[in-house]
């Protein structure tokens, strides 16, 4: 049984391509409005476990428990509406900075308020690019597009992939404030970074990723300043070899 405090839960979890199992997840739950830091070396399995909580590939094995419903074939529509992704390498719509916020919202029917949607160019720095063809966007311009398009769906949980990878100071700073936003408004967000300062200034918990699997998980400072497990010492020191 998932704790009720439990969006979700993973049980059993395995995926493979072919015949590589690239994820194996014992158990892990992902409690109601927490931020899950997940860190882990480049092909550790970060970005496949993003996958798999938004519903885009189903696990080859065990299951996911979202929201009380073990989450099979039939993820209904309305459950994926509740989680957005903002992935490693966002494709942007080949429309305007605006018309990227808003279009997922018009084919969802969900009004918004243009007010709303100027508030958010705003604080993501894109104001000025508004009536831009994202197309013609820098690498770091299109994240942002791509992270204030998730945000203008108010997620229930809100998967973020190295959403500040491409970034300078000044702009992780303004993503990094528009999550905490999202966190004081109860948003369950998972997050996988290689930037473990990013881990420390943003989330409750931390787990770490190695092979697929789960090494340790624990709260953020306790991950970071006095792990248990021998693994996490030596991807914290920049000991291991990958
Ligand atoms: N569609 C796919 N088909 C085959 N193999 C895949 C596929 N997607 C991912 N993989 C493999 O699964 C492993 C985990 O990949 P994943 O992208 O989840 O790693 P990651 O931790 O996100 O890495 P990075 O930090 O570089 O983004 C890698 O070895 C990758 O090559
Ligand atoms: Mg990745």
């Amino acid at each position: 049984m998932a704790a009720p405090d439990a969006l979700y839960r993973l049980e059993a979890v395995r995926h493979q391509y072919g015949d590589r199992l690239v994820l194996q997840i014992d158990e892990l739950e992902i409690k109601r409005g927490e931020t899950l830091c997940v860190i882990g070396p480049s092909g550790s399995g970060k970005s496949t476990l993003l996958r798999l909580l938004q519903f885009l590939e189903r696990p080859t094995g065990g299951r996911i428990v979202y929201d009380g419903f073990p989450a099979g074939d039939g993820v209904s529509l309305e459950t994926r509406r509740q989680v957005t992704c903002v992935f490693q390498r966002p494709v942007v719509l080949d429309r305007s900075v605006r018309a990227n916020l808003t279009y997922g919202l018009r084919v969802r029917r969900v009004h918004h308020d243009r007010r709303e949607v100027d508030r958010l160019l705003e604080a993501l720095g894109l104001d000025r690019l508004a009536a831009t063809p994202a197309r013609t966007l820098s690498g770091g311009e299109i994240q942002r597009v791509a992270f204030g398009r998730a945000l203008a769906f108010n997620p229930k949980a809100l998967l973020l992939d190295e959403p500040t990878a491409n970034l300078d100071p000044r702009n992780v700073r303004l993503v990094e404030d528009l999550i905490r936003d999202r966190q004081a408004q109860g948003t369950t967000i998972v997050l996988a970074t290689h930037q473990i300062f990013q881990a420390r200034r943003l989330a409750n918990r931390t787990a770490l990723l190695l092979d697929g699997q789960i090494v340790e998980v624990a709260p953020t400072a306790i991950l970071l300043d006095a792990p248990r497990d021998p693994r996490t010492r030596a991807f914290l020191n920049g000991d291991m070899i990958y």
